[in-house]
Formats: C-alpha cells, structure tokens, sequence
C-alpha cells in the first residue's frame, strides 16, 4: 500500500510503499478514503512519544481518518491512534482496536468532510462543554482546527466570542480556551483575562487547566450529526492526494488540510 512516512524522528515525509497492516485480534482494518492532519501528528514525528513506547519506522503519522472496514464494508470515521506508533492514518489502510472512538460514516456525509471532525472536533465541543455558563469566552487561536470548530459550537450556545488572532489583544472575559501557548508564563499571561481558563497544550502547574480530549464514539455521532444538520461547518483549507502529501506539515493553513486516498 501506499503511505506517507518520516523514516526517522524529525525527517520530513516521503511517499513510501509498504506491506497492508496485518489485521489482529480485537482489531478492525480499514481501507481509508481520507485523513486530516493534526498538530499532534508532527509531534509524534518530531519524537514527543519516543519514551512512551515502541515505535515503527517508516513512521506513518496520523490519527483521523474515515474509510470502509475490510470485510463488512461498513462506513466509519473517528481516531485511529494506537501502539505501536507509527501505522497512522496517512496511508491506504489502517488497523485499529475495536474500542477506539469510531462511529458510523453517514451516508451523505463527504468522507473527507467526517475525517476532518474528529480531534479538533471531539476537542471544540469538550472543551466549550467544559466551560459551563460563562458568559463570554476568548478563543486564542481561534482560525486552527480546533478554533474554527470551537468558535462556532460556543456561537451555538449562546456565548458572546470573542476570537483572537495573531498580534489581537485580549479583553477581559469569562473564560478563556489557548490553544496556542507552548510554555507556562504565555499561558498565564492569557489566563489573567479570565477566571476559567484552559490550554490544551498542558502548560498549566494547575491540571485543572489543563484540558485533554476524550475521544468517544458518542461525541463522533454528535458532530456528525450536526454537520448534517447544518449547524457546524467544517473548514477544510486543502485536499491533498496522498501521493501528494508530503508537504501537508508545511505553509499550515487556516481551517483543516485532508489527505484523500
Ligand atoms: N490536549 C488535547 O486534548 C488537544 C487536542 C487537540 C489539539 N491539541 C493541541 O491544541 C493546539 C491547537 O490545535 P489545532 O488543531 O487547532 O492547531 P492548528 O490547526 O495548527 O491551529 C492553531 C492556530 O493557532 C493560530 N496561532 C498561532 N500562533 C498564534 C498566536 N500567537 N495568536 C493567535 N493565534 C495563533 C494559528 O494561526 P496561523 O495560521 O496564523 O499560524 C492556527 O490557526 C495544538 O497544539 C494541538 O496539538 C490538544
């Protein structure tokens, strides 16, 4: 099969083949029609996980996906991150533990548009959930993944949004979501702002601010169901070709880049 691989921490991508992953007990194999990149994904190329277990070389990243289970045919989308790392999603076919957060692809729903949901999406809805009945929320990073999501679902529930691009000034405010700051004292210069404040970059000496995704097949079927119903547009910046997609951590752009197979 074809996929997209580091072969060495810290390498840049180059189009490999390698042999279609064998499927194991309790696992499911998925040919994948598309995968979206994450910020996460770059991370584990540069070696974040290195110490947290094994790793297989050519290092294939990602973690989203959506694409057909090999066999039943049945159409899903969700994270298909497991151990060992290093047999991602930026590739034709996947395996994946039957209790990772999968949920069913709907029919009508773009492969392209469903594999672009999870982590960010799964992580926008936590995290506004987590913020309760503030009033008004600043949204550092608010044209990311994560942000283009989390500004919509907290615009939905009510709360005034206040989002904050590169070189915007804070206000005052309720609450605040950084999805932005990589050291503490960035961290803490933001939260000053707000009284409830979370990164999601886990920079806090309080854990309580630091927020962690929980991936769940519920939370899938949620968003799902509200792209469908029209009331979260998902911004896919770029569609790229796998065979194409060795550049995809390169230029970021604003909103989501999808690799489809
Ligand atoms: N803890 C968890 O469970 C969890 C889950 C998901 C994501 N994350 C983390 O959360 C972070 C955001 O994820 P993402 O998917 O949204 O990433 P992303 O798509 O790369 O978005 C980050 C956004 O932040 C903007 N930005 C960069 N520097 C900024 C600044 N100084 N001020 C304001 N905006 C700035 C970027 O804009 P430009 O394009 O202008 O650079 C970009 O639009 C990543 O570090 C990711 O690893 C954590």
């Amino acid at each position: 099969m074809w996929a997209v691989a580091a072969a060495e921490f810290g390498a840049g991508l180059e189009l490999v083949e390698l042999p279609e992953p064998e499927v194991g007990a309790g696992e499911l194999k998925v040919r994948l029609l598309a995968a979206s990149v994450n910020p996460f994904d770059r991370k584990v190329v540069d070696g974040m996980l290195r110490d947290s277990g094994e790793h297989l070389f050519p290092l294939v990243p990602g973690t989203d996906g959506a694409g057909e289970v090999e066999g039943s045919g049945e159409r899903v989308f969700g994270t298909f991150f497991h151990r060992p790392v290093g047999r991602g999603t930026y590739a034709e076919y996947v395996t994946v533990p039957v209790g990772n957060a999968l949920a069913p692809l709907p029919e009508e729903l773009d492969p392209a548009v469903a594999a672009a949901l999870p982590t960010a999406g799964m992580t926008a809805l936590q995290l506004v959930e987590s913020l309760g009945a503030a009033e008004s929320v600043l949204i550092v990073g608010a044209t990311g993944g994560v942000g283009s999501f989390a500004v919509q679902i907290a615009r939905a529930a009510g709360k005034k949004v206040i989002p904050i691009g590169r070189g915007d000034s804070l206000v005052e405010a309720d609450a605040l979501i950084d999805l932005v700051s990589a050291d503490r004292s960035s961290f803490e210069a933001n939260a000053r702002y707000a009284p409830l404040a979370f990164n999601t970059n886990f920079v806090s000496a309080d854990k309580a601010q630091n927020f962690s995704m929980k991936g769940s097949r519920e939370t899938l079927v949620r968003l799902a169901s509200m792209v469908q119903a029209g009331d979260l547009e998902v911004p896919i910046a770029r569609r790229v070709p796998l065979r194409e997609a060795v550049d995809v951590f390169a230029g970021h752009s604003h909103g989501k880049t999808v690799i489809i197979m």
